[in-house]
């Protein structure tokens, strides 16, 4: 069958570069004479009751695009295989295969973390041709090296913690900041290490309180005026302490089983101040740290990232995810198969980068 229409859909977490990512799908597929229509709001956009409001995308709708944060069709973490019916989960993909049949959809292209590439590869198994965009500022994604909005991300927290240093700094205190991720540490540890963190705390390695303490304690008790008075602690929102817990925002679930991580840096700020006498203040970053105009990288990866989907869908590549190997924003961009990504999470490599001890960047060795 003949490639007619792509439709394209941002699912999951917002993340800035989402926009560059649609104008590079809708800048390639209307080239080659493929129309394109935006579905709103993630896989709920191909829902009963919401696939009757959809966007034409061309060169001219989205030619400002790639400049702009969040996502122009709206996202949501709806899973189309269990959404949620009063108590129970109810999978509706059969609904959502059917309505792209009747608004003309031939290819589907999804740009989403790991939850959206578990749909696409479920669709996938069913014989819905999709192609995937890796997006997440967690930069948990199996499969590449790379994933949209991972960069701004990390601005947005290096922003903070470069702006942290002057009250921690004036008033003496240990700064807390909490930063996103899920259960990985990349976001924290590598806008920590950036921003010259004193530690970070990441998911890949619990931590121990009274290690913690010591190295406070160390680093505050020398007195004089050329001695740190302050210190600064990253901690990611899914870090915890050794034995301890995930700490989480109340016990609600999404559609995909995913509970809200947040309130861990609260926790250690007051754990401090009860066990040393060392002042802290906690800052959870929240939403914000997806939120701004995306950095240089995003936007030229959004691009690159859109094209190649759109070729993948030109040429009836379907079932993968486009993924970037390599440095960017000139990697070698190249596919994995979405049945390869799906269920999979892409830790922080603790043995390679993280000094256990110190809770921060190991010295590190060419090869
Ligand atoms: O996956 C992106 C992310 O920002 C995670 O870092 C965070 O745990 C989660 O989304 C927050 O979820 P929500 O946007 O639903 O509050």
């Amino acid at each position: 069958m003949a490639l007619k229409r792509i439709g394209v859909l941002t699912s999951g977490g917002d993340a800035p570069g989402l926009n560059a990512g649609i104008k590079g799908v809708v800048w390639v597929a209307r080239d080659n004479g493929i129309e394109v229509t935006g579905i709103m709001d993630g896989w709920m956009g191909l829902l009963d009751g919401y696939c009757q409001e959809t966007m034409d995308l061309d060169q001219y709708v989205t030619r400002t695009w790639d400049r702009e944060g969040g996502t122009n069709i709206g996202s949501s973490r709806t899973n189309p295989f269990a959404v949620k019916n009063g108590d129970k989960t109810v999978d509706r993909s059969e609904e959502l295969v059917r309505n792209m049949q009747k608004m003309g959809i031939d290819a589907l292209v999804a740009l989403g973390g790991e939850d959206t590439m578990g749909v696409a590869a479920k669709l996938s198994a069913k014989g819905v041709p999709v192609v995937g965009i890796p997006k997440t500022i967690d930069k948990d994604l199996y499969g590449t090296d790379y994933t949209i909005g991972f960069d701004t991300a990390l601005r947005n927290c290096l922003d903070i913690i470069d702006k942290a240093r002057a009250p921690a700094g004036s008033h003496h205190w240990v700064q807390i900041i909490e930063v996103m991720g899920r259960h990985a540490g990349h976001l924290a540890f590598w806008s920590g290490v950036s921003g010259g963190a004193f530690l970070i705390l990441v998911p890949e390695c619990p931590f121990d309180f009274k290690r913690i303490f010591k190295l406070l304690d160390d680093r505050l008790s020398k007195v004089g005026r050329n001695f740190p008075r302050y210190a600064v602690i990253v901690v990611a929102e899914g870090a915890t302490p050794g034995g301890g817990e995930l700490v989480t925002v109340d016990g609600d679930v999404d559609g995909f089983g995913h509970m809200k991580l947040g309130g861990v840096g609260t926790l250690i700020s007051k754990w401090i101040r009860t066990n040393t006498k060392w002042d802290a203040r906690s800052v959870a970053l929240g939403h914000p740290q997806r939120g701004g105009q995306p950095t240089a990288i995003d936007r030229a990866m959004g691009l690159a990232l859109g094209s190649a989907a759109a070729n993948c869908a030109l040429k009836g590549r379907f079932g993968v995810m486009v993924s970037a190997r390599g440095s960017v924003p000139s990697p070698s961009l190249t596919t994995v198969p979405l049945a390869d990504v799906a269920g999979k999470i892409l830790y922080l490599d603790v043995k390679k980068y993280y000094d256990e001890a110190e809770y921060n960047l190991k010295p590190q060795v060419a090869e």
